[in-house]
């Protein structure tokens, strides 16, 4: 696809829809929106826009489709498939500026937000109503709400309460040709037509720009306990998590980290913990509730769990502060390994049994092409992200052995039922891997609602799709 191209006159355009102040051509702010957290990859846009209004950016799409321009819209630029990439240049479209919590509705249990609210703002916005919006990325510091809706974030609490779609009513979308709608209606049923609110929901910025999102949401449980399980064998620990769900409790967070993510992180960060020598991971456990005799009964409960697969030193945290520090030690976790080497950052999925098969799975293909991973994530939830580490490997390898290794990984996450993504999005990085778990019919039919909803394939083209 030939593109147009960001000219005098369409920066005069530009700057008459967003305002002279709105419209940024220099190296430093470019260099700035060049990047997400995604590896170690730079593609710069032509122009950097931040407008303030779903009219404004109705107004930049009807002036990309007229030039054929690329158009990118940009959250927080916490993304981990490279959603956010400018990758034919074009027009940044950064969602900053929406950052208003439009309205918080006690009386329905809903919140009406902009995009650009940072997903702990809300968060601390609501519980102060005692109320609680539960998705809770591990960027939810810094990340925005609409990157939340574009990837279907998740996070620690999703295996209690659902992901990011689960919490969305409605949204108002400025649509590819510029026009404006709302995909639904603030109810918590609706069987009106096709689910378009849905459908937007995890595409990525590739379907429309969302600019109003409509979420409900729940009371805020006022208690939580969180336990630290040390084994000395990481696919115990794994098989571990399914006997939790069995036993008949679900945990508010069910976290699995290796030993090599937990010696990562703990140089990375202060926190103030000892692992033995012999420890290979650990199960981070929380539950949360109103009642806290059922929350210590369900902590009994686990422990026996715990140790019929052989760990017997479950840890209370005692204090808020020390569950604070493994908060922060298991959020920071992603970006302790990227500063460590360049890597690359897979988001496998199996049903919650398979687990320890993917693990051990993951292990033996990475012997087999010669690399090395780092392995920590969402067990309760099947959820692994798996971090490869370049170190000392060769660009050669880097280059062809390591996409045939994930190529293999994503193999064996469709083998046993599960898929290439959880929470992170295919983006730029994955795209070369959607033959994995989709067919041609498949591919073909979620190419065509791209070309119905963007004939010229001007919003976030080379994203999802080849
Ligand atoms: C996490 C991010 C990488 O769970 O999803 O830490
Ligand atoms: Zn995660």
């Amino acid at each position: 696809m030939e593109y147009g191209k960001v000219t005098g006159k369409v920066l005069d355009e530009l700057i008459a829809i967003c305002g002279t102040d709105f419209v940024f051509t220099s190296i430093e702010v470019v260099e700035d929106y060049s990047h997400d957290y995604t590896e170690d990859l730079r593609y710069y846009p032509e122009v950097v826009v931040k407008p303030r209004t779903a009219s404004e950016i109705s107004a930049i799409m009807k002036l990309c489709n007229r030039e054929r321009i690329p158009a990118t819209p940009r959250g927080a630029g916490t993304g981990l498939s490279g959603g956010a990439l400018p990758v034919f240049g074009g027009i940044l479209i950064s969602m900053e500026r929406f950052n208003k919590i439009l309205e918080i509705d006690e009386r329905n249990l809903q919140a009406t937000v902009e995009p650009g609210v940072i997903n702990q703002v809300f968060q601390d916005a609501v519980i102060e109503k005692g109320l609680f919006y539960p998705p809770d990325p591990a960027s939810r510091g810094s990340c925005f709400l609409g990157g939340n809706l574009a990837e279907c974030a998740g996070g620690p609490k999703a295996v209690k309460y659902g992901v990011t779609k689960d919490y969305v009513l409605n949204t108002e979308v400025v649509l590819p040709s510029g026009d404006i709608i709302w995909t639904g209606a603030n109810v918590l049923k609706n069987s009106t037509g096709y689910n378009l609110t849905q459908l937007l929901i995890g595409s990525e910025g590739t379907l429309g720009i969302i600019t109003k999102i409509v979420f409900r949401l729940i009371p805020y449980p006022t208690h939580n306990l969180l336990l630290l399980v040390p084994f000395t064998s990481a696919e115990k620990a794994c098989e571990a998590v399914a006997a939790v769900f069995r036993a008949g409790i679900t945990p508010s967070a069910m976290e699995f980290m290796e030993r090599d993510a937990i010696d990562y992180v703990r140089k990375f960060v202060d926190v103030n913990l000892a692992v033995a020598d012999d420890i290979k991971a650990h199960l981070i456990i929380e539950v949360d509730g109103n009642d806290m005799d059922a929350l210590f009964k369900d902590c009994e409960r686990i422990t026996e769990v715990m140790n019929e697969f052989g760990a017997t030193d479950v840890l209370f945290a005692e204090s808020a502060q020390q569950k604070a520090e493994l908060w922060k030690m298991r959020r920071a976790t992603g970006e302790a390994v990227k500063s460590h080497s360049i890597y690359k950052e897979e988001d496998t999925v199996v049903p919650r049994a398979e687990l320890p098969a993917l693990l051990k799975g993951v292990k033996d293909i990475g012997a087999k092409y010669g690399f090395r991973s780092v392995c920590y994530g969402h067990a309760g939830d099947g959820n692994l992200h798996v971090n490869i580490i370049k170190e000392e490997m060769s660009d050669e390898d880097w280059n062809t052995q390591v996409p045939k290794g994930i190529r293999e990984i994503f193999e064996l996450c469709v083998k046993l039922g599960g898929t290439i993504s959880g929470e992170h999005g295919i983006g730029l990085v994955q795209k070369d891997y959607m033959d994995v778990p989709f067919s041609k019919v498949q591919l073909d039919l979620q190419k065509g609602i791209k070309t119905l909803f963007d004939p010229n394939h001007i919003l976030n083209p080379g994203k999802m799709f080849n």
